[in-house]
């Protein structure tokens, strides 16, 4: 008894507790919230009528007094369109608020909330116009990213909101310049309009505001020149993806504490200005794909929190700089596709920052010496030389130790030799790629035992022999792991895909799990182990000589999604049980000598004819008529000349070859005379 009123009495303290946690929802703020539910063209999960208290919905959070002070309701799926028909209260509450009457219009009463701090509806589905009308006196965060709004960008947001201090617009369809109007957002901390349709110039006035630290205007079509005269606060300016031209103006004194800068992807040349080279404050400088020209000379003893260099794809001249190792913070350096020449250089031996060295399409020589070099940056986890050196020999006995390398990419080289032994000792690599070199020899076992191993690309050389069965343990394929993929990291970019999710790319594509032996002279069979393989998600084994079977045990390569073991000579049939691989989206075994039925259902149903091409054995229901098929077997068959049982026992050999010979035993006498002819006549 004493146990029940002790309970009873815990239960009302605790909902008194939770009514104080959670108040009554204000009046006025709820019809508004109801109305705005109401209107949706989608539900608004977490959101119920039954509940009348607002405060206690999803995303909605209430002050004391039950006003709502915030809404957030990212990546809810909402549907609708901002509409400003009803702008006052009183004039809702006069209509009747079924879901008909707005059908896919949000009246803008939730812009006039009067406590609203807080506002996220970014990632959902909201279209039109953007309301004219603002009136959030006390709003700080206005997020609307990553939704179809279009036209003008509110001009209205600063005039009854100067208090905002975060304003992301980005990922929508806004466009025109920058209104006058943002000026009065004199608390503003950090704008985005990333990936819109922003034209016009960056207005001056942007850089002065006193809190502004970060200004994030990528992917538009803002032009002009840059310019700014009186110090600026901003830490984090980016206005890559633009076409803005000329020369990148010699301020960089005007902006003591910007970390992060860049402008990738615009139309800018010249010299890089004297202030930036010497700035002590910038720590990515991210300006590729321009036409900058010129020596590369950094003064290192000014840029001590430089820590990402990224010039590729300008026009830069020279050897690569030997100071940059004493850029003290610097880990990341990307100079590919410019004009550079000579050798790495000596000094780089002391680089025990570096991590990423990135030198594509430049014309480098003497890899054997530079690879002795770079054996020495105790960091290096990534090491890209696509294209950089051409026509040397790969560098096979030699001790280069790389204990930390992660990522080795040194394709399009005309590399020659043999793979070398010393890559028996990079125990943290994950992805190698040797492709498109002159390598030959064989392809040496111990590359199976990687232990880190996940990505290994050897196409388009000259390697011959069986595939080395140690291949089928490589160790971190054996197991799933959804996670595992390489990527080469430092993300710079942000873009909507064609479907309106958004894209974060990095400096190359992701890299799944890949085995890709393609375009060499393999012979021998596909070893059934590697069905074990079961992380593997890309298998290349075309255009070489392969003979045997397909492995039935290729069921079991759950996460594959592309299978290419065309243009090799294997015979036999397809698995049925492929078509359990319900992610397989590219499969090709086109010119083999495959025979029989070509499975179906599945993915299956989905490829076509070109997947199967070249094997003239081979019938199915969408691809080639199986009566094509009984002709080549029949005039295979001819050639066993008129002894029937001597062909019976050879068609029985494979699955469904009972029911080619029954076809055969009632059709071949038929045409034998004429299958004759054809043939000596
Ligand atoms: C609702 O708004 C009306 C008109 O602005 C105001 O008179 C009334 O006091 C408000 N009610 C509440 C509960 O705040
Ligand atoms: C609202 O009603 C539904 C059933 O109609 C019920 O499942 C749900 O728990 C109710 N929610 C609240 C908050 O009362
Ligand atoms: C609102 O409209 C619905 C259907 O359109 C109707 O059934 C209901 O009676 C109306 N309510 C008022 C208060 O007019
Ligand atoms: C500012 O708020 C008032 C009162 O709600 C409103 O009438 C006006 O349209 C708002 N101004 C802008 C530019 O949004
Ligand atoms: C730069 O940052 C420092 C501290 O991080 C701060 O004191 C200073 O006001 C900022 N602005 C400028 C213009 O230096
Ligand atoms: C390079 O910049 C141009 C615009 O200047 C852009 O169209 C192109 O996509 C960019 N290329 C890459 C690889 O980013
Ligand atoms: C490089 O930077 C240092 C330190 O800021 C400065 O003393 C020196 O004059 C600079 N050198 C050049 C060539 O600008
Ligand atoms: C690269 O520079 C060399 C001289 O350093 C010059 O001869 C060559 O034409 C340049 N190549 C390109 C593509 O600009
Ligand atoms: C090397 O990398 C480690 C781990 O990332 C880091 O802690 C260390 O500071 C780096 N060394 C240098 C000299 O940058
Ligand atoms: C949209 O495309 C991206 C990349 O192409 C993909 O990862 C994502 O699953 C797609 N989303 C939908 C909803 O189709
Ligand atoms: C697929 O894997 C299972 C479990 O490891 C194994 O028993 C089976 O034999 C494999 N299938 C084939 C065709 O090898
Ligand atoms: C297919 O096999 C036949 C005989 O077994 C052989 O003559 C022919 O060259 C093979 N075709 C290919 C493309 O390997």
């Amino acid at each position: 008894m004493k146990v029940l009123v002790l309970c009873m009495i815990v239960v009302l303290l605790w909902s008194s507790v939770k009514a104080q946690l959670n108040p009554t929802c204000n009046s006025n703020d709820s019809i508004v919230l109801k109305s705005f539910m109401n209107v949706m063209d989608s539900a608004i999960d977490g959101w119920t009528t039954n509940s009348s208290n607002c405060c206690d919905w999803d995303g909605v959070t209430c002050n004391l007094d039950g006003r709502v002070v915030k809404l957030e309701l990212s990546k809810k799926r909402l549907v609708g369109t901002l509409v400003e028909s009803l702008s006052s209260l009183d004039q809702l509450k006069t209509l009747n608020l079924s879901r008909n009457l707005f059908r896919g219009k949000v009246p803008v009463l939730i812009f006039h909330l009067k406590y609203l701090e807080v506002l996220d509806l970014s990632s959902n589905e909201f279209l039109g116009g953007f309301p004219d009308s603002v009136d959030l006196p006390r709003i700080e965060v206005l997020d609307v990213s990553d939704n179809n709004f279009v036209g003008p960008i509110a001009p209205g947001l600063c005039v009854n909101s100067s208090g905002v201090r975060v304003l992301q617009l980005g990922v929508n369809y806004f466009s025109g310049e920058i209104p006058p109007e943002f000026e009065k957002c004199g608390l503003l901390e950090h704008l985005s309009l990333d990936a819109n349709l922003v034209s016009g110039i960056i207005p001056e006035y942007l850089f002065r505001l006193p809190k502004l630290v970060k200004l994030s205007l990528q992917d538009n079509l803002i032009v002009g020149q840059l310019q700014n005269s009186i110090p600026s606060n901003l830490v984090y300016l980016d206005v890559s993806l633009n076409l803005i031209s000329g020369d990148l103006p010699d301020f960089f004194h005007t902006f003591p504490n910007l970390s992060y800068f860049a402008a990738h992807s615009n139309n800018l040349g010249g010299r890089i200005p004297v202030s930036l080279l010497n700035s002590g404050s910038i720590s990515s400088l991210i300006l590729r794909n321009n036409s900058f020209s010129g020596l590369i000379d950094l003064n290192c003893s000014a840029m001590v929190n430089l820590e990402l260099l990224d010039l590729t794809d300008n026009k830069f001249i020279g050897t690569i700089p030997d100071n940059l190792p004493t850029c003290q913070s610097l880990k990341v350096i990307d100079l590919g596709g410019n004009n550079l020449t000579g050798q790495i250089p000596e000094s780089f031996k002391l680089f025990a920052s570096l991590a990423y060295l990135s030198l594509s399409m430049c014309n480098l020589k003497n890899l054997s010496g530079s690879l002795e070099i770079l054996q020495h940056c105790s960091n290096l986890t990534t090491l890209v030389l696509s294209r950089s050196f051409d026509n040397e020999e790969m560098p096979y006995d030699s001790n280069l130790q790389f204990k930390m390398l992660k990522t080795f990419v040194i394709p399009f080289c005309k590399l020659t030799g043999m793979i070398p032994v010393w890559l028996n000792g990079l125990t943290k690599l994950r992805m190698l790629d040797l492709s498109w070199n002159q390598l030959s020899g064989h392809i040496p076992p111990f590359l199976g035992n990687l232990p880190s191993l996940i990505y290994l690309d050897l196409s388009n050389n000259f390697l011959k022999g069986v595939i080395p069965k140690s291949l089928t343990e490589i160790p971190e394929l054996l197991y799933h792991n959804v996670s595992l993929e390489v990527s080469l990291e430092y993300a710079i970019s942000m873009k909507r895909s064609t479907n309106g999710t958004v894209l974060r790319y990095s400096y190359g594509v992701r890299f799944p799990p890949t085995l890709d032996l393609s375009d060499n002279f393999l012979t021998g069979p596909i070893w059934p182990e590697f069905g074990n393989l079961i992380n593997l998600h890309v298998l290349n084994l075309k255009y070489n000589e392969l003979s045997g079977n397909i492995p039935s045990s290729f069921e079991n390569l759950t996460c594959i999604e592309n299978m290419d073991l065309s243009h090799n000579d294997l015979s036999g049939e397809i698995p049925p049980s492929l078509v359990k691989l319900g992610m397989l989206s590219k499969f090709s075994v086109a010119y083999n000598n495959l025979t029989g039925l070509i499975p179906s259902g599945g993915q299956f149903s989905t490829f076509s004819a070109s997947s199967f091409e070249g094997n003239p054995g081979l019938c199915g229901e969408f691809v080639l008529s199986c009566e094509k098929v009984h002709q080549s077997l029949k005039a295979r068959v001819s050639e066993f000349e008129e002894d029937l049982m001597v062909s019976f026992p050879i068609w029985t050999g494979f699955g469904i070859g009972f029911l080619f010979s029954v076809v055969l035993l009632l059709v071949v006498p038929r045409i034998r005379g004429t299958e004759k002819l054809d043939k000596f006549e």
